[in-house]
């Protein structure tokens, strides 16, 4: 089969890499879920499950994901395909948890971007009323709409410019920003009155909370904060020299994607108790507490709404142009599409499904796709819950089991000019440890969640993929 003969796409240069990778980890993952799940399953012990997770789990994975994006030098689907055939599916399933994920998160983005505007246009002058509103803005039909599209708009012009005029570019300036204004935040939130409550919960663990589904949903957070599972890092990867060093770049973007959440942490859970609130109220807990928090600081609090609502915006833009990525480099690599004819075809699905997953908070609120659930909830729950923890442990399978060891070798000290003196504790738990926690965690997750039969229907899809995704 010929690939076409244009030069592949590569990335500018390393603090450019590093910024678009800790970009596409950094997002609404962080900032928006992390506090939210944090509060709903009791705080410091749901923190520290997760923290094991990225590290013992989600590190080694993104350097295996690093190390075949970039042996094979293609995306995901084709980057299987050409190792074997029989996991062609991986690839297969990334591309369609690309869209799966896509299909909610430009609607979050949306909010983000419409709380900035309405963080000055009088939303914080009615504290009682801002539960309420955000209740009433996100079910109605139009106005979230647009958001969303607006935000999808900004995705696709920016991927339709390439690794590294479009993504590179926008990661280095919004990056930096972000880590500002949160860390501005954070101080603001720890030196209010009260505010010990907050740190207390985020650092003193109770486990009487924890059960099965405490653990899936702290895996599935740790993949999806990382963006690992569905071939992201390992597409960012392949567009990576064969200088750079991989596990010290994936330890770096590890780091920078945990410190980010857990200043977002620091940034909510003061200022919430400090303010006599309620953690677990879910997935409005940014959109709701944070206002509120603000509402009661005068104008300073308006300034900062703003501040904080740009970083979740930016924070969610890095994130979800590597998503849409993912989609485009497969039509570019293994349709040999032109970039931007990709791109707008990828766009323009996602602008369907994310319609649906909009009007699915409002007036298709009632219109239950499968099980109970309705767009939005379907595509985060099986994506989050079920896609990339089983797509992590198959290419954990993969690099262990399937890999020649002395290729893996060969690539993560780049042919043995650069150290990895870990090598073989990565090579061991990556083809024993994570395979068989993640089945754990998995069976445990399953039986204790309330959705099992959307998990089953997941696990159903993806044997069917792993069928008849062969003969691609
Ligand atoms: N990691 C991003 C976040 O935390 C979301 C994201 C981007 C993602 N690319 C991904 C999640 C790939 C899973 C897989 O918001």
């Amino acid at each position: 089969m010929e690939k076409s003969q244009v030069k592949r796409e590569s990335w500018g240069s390393r603090i450019g890499f590093i910024l678009a990778a800790a970009g596409s980890a950094v997002g609404l993952g962080n900032i928006w879920r992390f506090p939210y799940l944090t509060g709903t399953n009791g705080g410091g012990a749901f923190i520290l499950i997760y923290l094991f997770f990225i590290l013992g789990v989600g590190l080694s994975i993104m350097i295996a994901e690093f190390a075949v994006g970039r042996r094979a030098n293609l995306a995901a689907v084709g980057a299987f395909k050409k190792f074997d055939k029989r996991f062609t599916f991986i690839g297969v399933l990334g591309v369609l948890s690309a869209f799966f994920i896509m299909g909610f998160y430009p609607v979050v983005g949306g909010w983000a971007l419409a709380y900035v505007f309405k963080s000055v246009t009088g939303l914080l002058s009615n504290q009682a009323a801002i539960g309420d509103a955000f209740g009433a803005f996100i079910s109605g039909s139009y106005e979230p709409l647009i958001w969303m599209l607006i935000y999808l708009f900004a995705n696709i012009v920016i991927v339709a410019r390439g690794v590294q005029g479009g993504i590179e570019k926008a990661s280095k300036i919004m990056m930096p920003m972000l880590y500002v204004l949160l860390i501005i935040i954070a101080i603001r939130s720890i030196t209010l009155p009260g505010a010990g409550a907050g740190l207390e919960f985020i650092l003193k663990p109770d486990f009487s909370q924890v059960t099965g589904s405490t653990f899936l949903a702290a895996l599935g957070q740790a993949f999806f904060s990382l963006s690992l599972g569905m071939g992201c890092m390992l597409t960012y990867g392949s567009y990576l020299s064969k200088e750079e060093n991989l596990q010290k770049n994936a330890l770096i973007v590890t780091l920078m994607d945990t410190s980010v959440a857990l200043l977002a942490a620091i940034a909510i859970f003061p200022a919430l108790f400090a303010f006599g609130m309620e953690p677990a109220v879910g997935p409005g807990l940014v959109f709701v507490v944070v206002p509120s928090v603000f509402a009661q600081m005068g104008g300073l609090g308006v300034i900062l709404s703003v501040i904080f609502f740009v970083a979740l915006t930016l924070a969610a833009l890095t994130s979800s142009v590597s998503l849409l990525e993912v989609v485009t480099a497969y039509l570019i690599d293994e349709r040999r599409m032109e970039r931007k004819k990709a791109t707008y075809l990828a766009g323009g699905i996602m602008v369907i499904t994310g319609t649906l997953s909009s009007l699915s908070m409002g007036v298709l609120s009632d219109f239950n796709i499968l099980f109970g659930v309705g767009f939005f909830d379907f595509f985060d729950i099986l994506t989050d819950k079920i896609f990339l923890a089983i797509g992590g442990m198959v290419i954990a399978i993969f690099v262990g089991w399937f890999m020649k060891k002395e290729d893996l070798k060969d690539e993560l000290t780049n042919s043995g000019t650069v150290e990895f003196g870990l090598f073989e504790v990565w090579y061991a738990v990556t083809k024993y440890i994570i395979p068989l926690a993640i089945g754990a965690v998995a069976v445990a997750g399953i039986l204790s969640i309330e959705q099992t039969a959307l998990m089953i229907f997941g696990i159903v899809l993806i044997a069917v993929l792993a069928i008849f995704s062969k003969k691609l």
